[in-house]
């Protein structure tokens, strides 16, 4: 239990309240931020503790967001308890004396094993007046004597419900934007189907390239935001391919020069459809790094032979993840390669090797991508399942806000 002096200075109040609008309006993760935001509201009414439930429009429902002491999501009714209340009237709830209270629920108490007495819940409301949710503080406590709870005051439901107001409009502008990078991201899946559909020689290939470049990211330890960059554009590396005719993509034998070159277009062809996307600043560079994927460090590559720093980190795995997937992938005029096998063709062309046509080559790959590779490959004892859980549409689907 808390035991907190019974209240805080003018100052304290002040420097609380403004903290916690500094907090709510980083746009970093928002489960955590809420949760620390909520740290100073509960010291600002001298509660026990704080809930945020969010409003589920479809099923009438309030769902717990985040909360201490809450294990897992709690869901009520809205017009239940005083959480639901609060919701309902659409106004302040203060109840002080919770179990004589005809408001109070006491199944969350049941579940969790802890007792409530006091509770004060606001509802959190958007610009235009929809409900988003209730933010509630539990048991005012009485710093003065452990263990026994005061009286939520009046002065306590007004900065409630400033905070209350605060994390309002920041959680509509937060839901907003999960909604649009949910709709885009959607988009997104549904182009890359679009390019396995077609062509079903190489089928799933776009969606392993994904997990693979996923998970090597993740190794290297690149940023979420980096990994975020890397699974989008290697979602979409062979869009281009949509433009070229079926009977050069589906070819199972080899390729005349011309088909050849027919199909390495495929990268030009990714870059331009590419840039036709509106993409947001942090994306900007999707066209670029998605069309990196044959490029080698040798400058040998294609479409436009870039050499060692000129082709960027992302660029480099998506590379390692596409070779590795096309060696390893049986299709139906060729067997694939054993990992261990791909593997060591990979580290062959980390160095200044002889190609299989007997032509002295440079280095293609970038070797801490592949150590990288390898070092996944050696925990997972070689199996490549988890390649394909990284690489799920679903992952790609989940937003990454809320
Ligand atoms: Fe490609
Ligand atoms: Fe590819």
């Amino acid at each position: 239990m808390n035991n907190r002096p019974d209240s805080i200075s003018d100052t304290r109040k002040l420097q609380l309240l403004l903290r916690f609008n500094q907090l709510i309006s980083r746009r970093i993760e928002l489960k955590p931020m809420i949760a620390e935001a909520m740290t100073q509201a509960r010291e600002l009414v001298n509660a026990d503790r704080t809930t945020l439930w969010l409003a589920d429009e479809e099923s009438s429902e309030l769902y717990t967001f985040v909360g201490e002491g809450l294990g897992e999501e709690v869901r009520i009714r809205i017009g239940e308890g005083v959480a639901g209340a609060a919701a309902k009237e659409r106004h302040a709830v203060v109840v002080n004396d919770a179990y004589s209270s005809p408001l109070f629920n006491p199944e969350v108490d049941k579940r969790s094993g802890y007792k409530t007495e006091s509770l004060l819940a606001v509802p959190m409301e958007s610009t235009d007046g929809k409900l988003i949710g209730v933010f509630q503080a539990i048991n005012r406590l009485d710093g003065f004597t452990a263990g026994k709870h005061g009286a939520f005051t009046e002065e306590d439901t007004e900065m409630f419900s400033s905070m209350a107001a605060i994390a309002a409009v920041f959680l509509e502008n937060a839901v907003l934007y999960d909604e649009q990078q949910r709709q885009f991201r959607s988009f997104i899946v549904t182009l890359a189907q679009s390019v396995d559909t077609k062509d079903q020689t190489t089928s799933n290939h776009t969606k392993l390239v994904t997990g693979l470049s996923v998970a090597i990211a993740q190794e290297m330890g690149l940023s979420k935001r980096t990994v975020e960059r890397i699974r989008i554009a290697a979602v979409l590396h062979d869009y281009g391919k949509i433009g070229i005719p079926d009977n050069v993509l589906q070819k199972p034998g080899s390729l005349t020069d011309e088909e050849r070159e027919m199909m390495r277009s495929h990268v030009l062809k990714t870059i331009l459809l590419l840039r036709r996307i509106n993409f947001s600043r942090e994306l900007r560079d999707i066209p670029r790094i998605a069309g990196m994927h044959h490029e080698k460090l040798d400058g040998s590559g294609y479409p436009f032979g870039l050499q060692g720093d000129e082709i960027p980190l992302e660029g480099r795995i998506l590379a390692v993840a596409d070779i590795f997937q096309a060696l390893t992938q049986t299709r139906p005029y060729k067997q694939g390669m054993a990992v261990p096998q791909a593997l060591a063709e990979l580290r062959v062309m980390t160095t200044e090797h002889v190609d299989r046509y007997d032509n002295p080559s440079g280095i293609h790959v970038d070797p801490l991508v592949v150590d990288a590779l390898a070092r996944i490959l050696e925990r997972e004892s070689n199996d490549l399942r988890v390649f394909e859980e990284a690489s799920k549409w679903e992952a790609m689907l989940q937003g990454q806000i809320i």
